[in-house]
């Protein structure tokens, strides 16, 4: 496995694989399985697998949560390793922004809901630092987890209103066994506090059970937030049932249609997110 930090020697090597597919699976580190999933689909599907590792500060409103995220280089080079994984693109951030970004990305409606509405700029940071990992990289498939599923609405997006020539590949969330989704955050729940954690999910659970009883989203949503008042370890964000397609809430249910279930909260001070489609 080679590992570059400079986007020049990166590009080169890539270049120099004449004709060989390459997937590609941009994380931010602290990689768990969730990650190994991406990877090891992209290993299936690719003659060479590409995985950055880079924690995008464009792309944190909150700086006190940009310091505190996970920063594990060596272990997940590891990890990589055994996965099979062909190269590694780690640059540091003055190797991605020799100088601010003035460029700014309006994703219109989906900056203003959700994910977007409580992280202010968020997602014109993932929108700059995925372009440019797509152009040093250039993969012919990029690979997300269904877990940030604000992300991949933004990333179909920037790939359809920007023409890059590049499958993007969604892949299903994988969970702890208490049904906790997988994110490198995890690690900074503390032990009194991780037992409440699948709680998340129980509540896209019971969120689903009741509107396929018949539910309205509007009562849904009053009972999920009644749940997390009586459970008061969590600060809950949003609770949305939205339509799977547009990302738009919905305040009627329809069977026929796919709706996404999409929680954010605070949990002991670490932030999560997770979702459930049907
Ligand atoms: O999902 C993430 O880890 C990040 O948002 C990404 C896509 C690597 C961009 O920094």
């Amino acid at each position: 496995m080679l590992i570059f930090d400079n986007i020049i020697e990166t590009q080169n090597f890539l270049k120099s694989q004449h004709g060989k597919s390459i997937g590609f699976v941009p994380t931010m580190g602290a990689l768990h399985e969730g990650h190994r999933a991406l990877v090891k689909k992209s290993i299936a599907e690719n003659d060479l697998t590409a995985v950055s590792i880079f924690v995008n500060p464009t792309q944190f409103n909150n700086p006190d949560d940009l310091k505190k995220y996970p920063r594990t280089l060596e272990e997940d080079c590891k990890l990589l390793e055994e996965a099979g994984c062909d190269v590694v693109f780690a640059p540091s951030a003055e190797e991605m922004y020799p100088n601010l970004p003035q460029l700014k990305i309006d994703f219109g409606f989906l900056e203003n809901i959700m994910e977007g509405e409580f992280r202010p700029g968020h997602f014109n940071g993932v929108g700059i630092v995925v372009s440019k990992l797509f152009n040093i990289i250039k993969p012919n498939r990029a690979y997300f987890g269904q877990k940030d599923i604000q992300q991949v609405a933004v990333i179909n997006r920037l790939i359809n209103d920007l023409s890059f020539d590049i499958k993007l590949v969604v892949c299903e969330t994988i969970r702890e066994k208490d049904g906790l989704a997988m994110s490198s955050r995890n690690r900074r729940l503390t032990e009194d506090v991780r037992p409440s954690a699948p709680k998340i999910f129980q509540s896209l659970v019971i969120g689903k059970k009741l509107l396929l009883e018949g539910n309205s989203p509007f009562i849904v949503k009053n009972k999920i937030e009644d749940f997390y008042n009586s459970n008061p370890e969590f600060k809950l964000e949003y609770y949305e049932i939205a339509d799977f397609e547009t990302l738009e809430p919905i305040t009627e249910f329809d069977k026929k249609r796919k709706t996404a279930l999409i929680v954010a909260a605070h949990l002991g001070g670490v932030r999560l997110i997770d979702n459930k489609v049907f």
